[in-house]
């Protein structure tokens, strides 16, 4: 019997509630399978006990799983970038995860908030590890009517070239190839000069590759009005936060979303979780959608190798959505239909 040891992160809010329901999933799905899960007790609770976020112990701890499934993180509270910084972007950055997928899927007889009934299968490739988000910025004359803040986005050839080509060879492995390049750079010029000439140089390795270039606003009109038009989008670290809420309203909602913190070389255990918050507006009342989290599972269980258990809960979860309908289910109850399917 094959093993698979995994560390979990329920985190916040309805973190813990999702998480639970992808275990059990995952537990069906792969039953010949033994699992050694560690739960790691990590977020507001901790945060206030020990004013902790995540110590260098214990992601030294976690880099030695084979995957990471986390729920979500931020509490009202806690300072808003406390755990979002301290916690999982620090993962984020630690263990390399540079590639951030995001698959956007309609799923036969789920309906779109748009008009007609358009076929919507895409994957935003987005950048993980550098951007905005690498903290590069401060404040000046802090609390006066003069404040001075600054965001310095970082963008490298190293780091926009692996996920380049990373976006690349998805787009050539699906049926249509075709990959976007989303962007800014009639005013970010630097950054978006430097993502126009990576894609430029590693475009020849991908012959067969039909490319074109979106402006990050003009992308949001077409997300909506032609979301069909899309295959594989490539794009930095914020642009592809925004985008992918969208393109998860636009898929039957942000409780379907599923995504991967991927480090592509392997080095590091790469992370799953929804692309969703801790929602803390619905937090404790049974009411969060699990699937996004069940599909982050699926994701996880595809990195690993796991490709038919991968494919049942994919199956389970396009089964239970096709037969929804309009009557509400708790999150336990829609993590026992599907964990059900999967077993079944
Ligand atoms: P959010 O995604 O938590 O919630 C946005 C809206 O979507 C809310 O109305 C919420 O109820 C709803 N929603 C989210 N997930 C749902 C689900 N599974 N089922 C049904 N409805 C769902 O975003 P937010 O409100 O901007 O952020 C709340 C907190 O979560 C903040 O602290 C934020 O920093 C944090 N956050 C964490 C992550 C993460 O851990 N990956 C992601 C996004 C936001
Ligand atoms: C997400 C979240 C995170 C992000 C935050 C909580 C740091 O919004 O996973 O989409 O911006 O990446
Ligand atoms: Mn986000």
């Amino acid at each position: 019997m094959s093993s698979l040891k995994l560390a979990v992160i329920p985190g916040d809010g309805i973190g813990t509630e999702v998480v639970t329901e992808g275990r059990k999933v995952l537990d069906a799905a792969l039953s010949d399978v033994k699992i050694e899960a560690h739960e790691y007790d990590l977020g507001a609770r901790r945060w206030h006990a020990t004013g902790e976020t995540l110590p260098d112990s214990v992601l030294e701890e976690i880099r030695g799983a084979d995957a990471i499934l986390l729920g979500a993180v931020g509490d009202p509270s806690v300072p808003s970038g406390v755990l979002e910084r301290g916690l999982l972007l620090k993962m984020r950055f630690a263990l390399d995860h540079h590639v951030n997928l995001r698959p956007s899927k309609l799923y036969p007889g789920y309906a779109s908030p748009l008009a007609g009934d358009p076929s919507i299968d895409f994957v935003v490739v987005r950048e993980g590890t550098e951007g905005p988000y690498v903290g590069n910025g401060g404040s000046l004359r802090t609390g006066t009517p003069h404040e001075v803040a600054t965001e310095v986005s970082l963008n490298t050839a190293f780091g926009i070239e692996r996920v380049v080509r990373d976006a690349f060879a998805r787009a050539q492995a699906r049926p249509r190839k075709k990959l976007t390049l989303v962007h800014k750079d009639n005013v970010l010029v630097h950054a978006g000069g430097l993502w126009q000439r990576i894609v430029r140089e590693v475009a020849p390795e991908f012959p067969d590759v039909e490319q074109d270039y979106l402006h990050v606003d003009a992308a949001t009109i077409f997300l909506v009005t032609n979301p069909g038009r899309f295959d594989v989008i490539v794009t930095d670290n914020l642009f592809g936060d925004i985008l992918t809420d969208l393109a998860a309203a636009i898929t039957g909602g942000i409780g379907l979303a599923a995504s991967g913190n991927l480090d592509v070389s392997r080095t590091n255990p790469s992370m799953f979780e929804p692309v969703h918050g801790s929602a803390p507006d619905i937090a404790g009342q049974g009411k969060a959608d699990p699937t996004a989290t069940i599909l982050s599972v699926a994701l996880m269980l595809e990195h690993l190798g796991h490709n038919d258990a991968a494919a049942k809960i994919t199956a389970a979860v396009e089964a239970d959505l096709a037969e929804r309908g309009t009557a509400a289910r708790s999150t336990s109850q829609i993590g026992d239909a599907i964990a059900a399917r999967v077993a079944g």
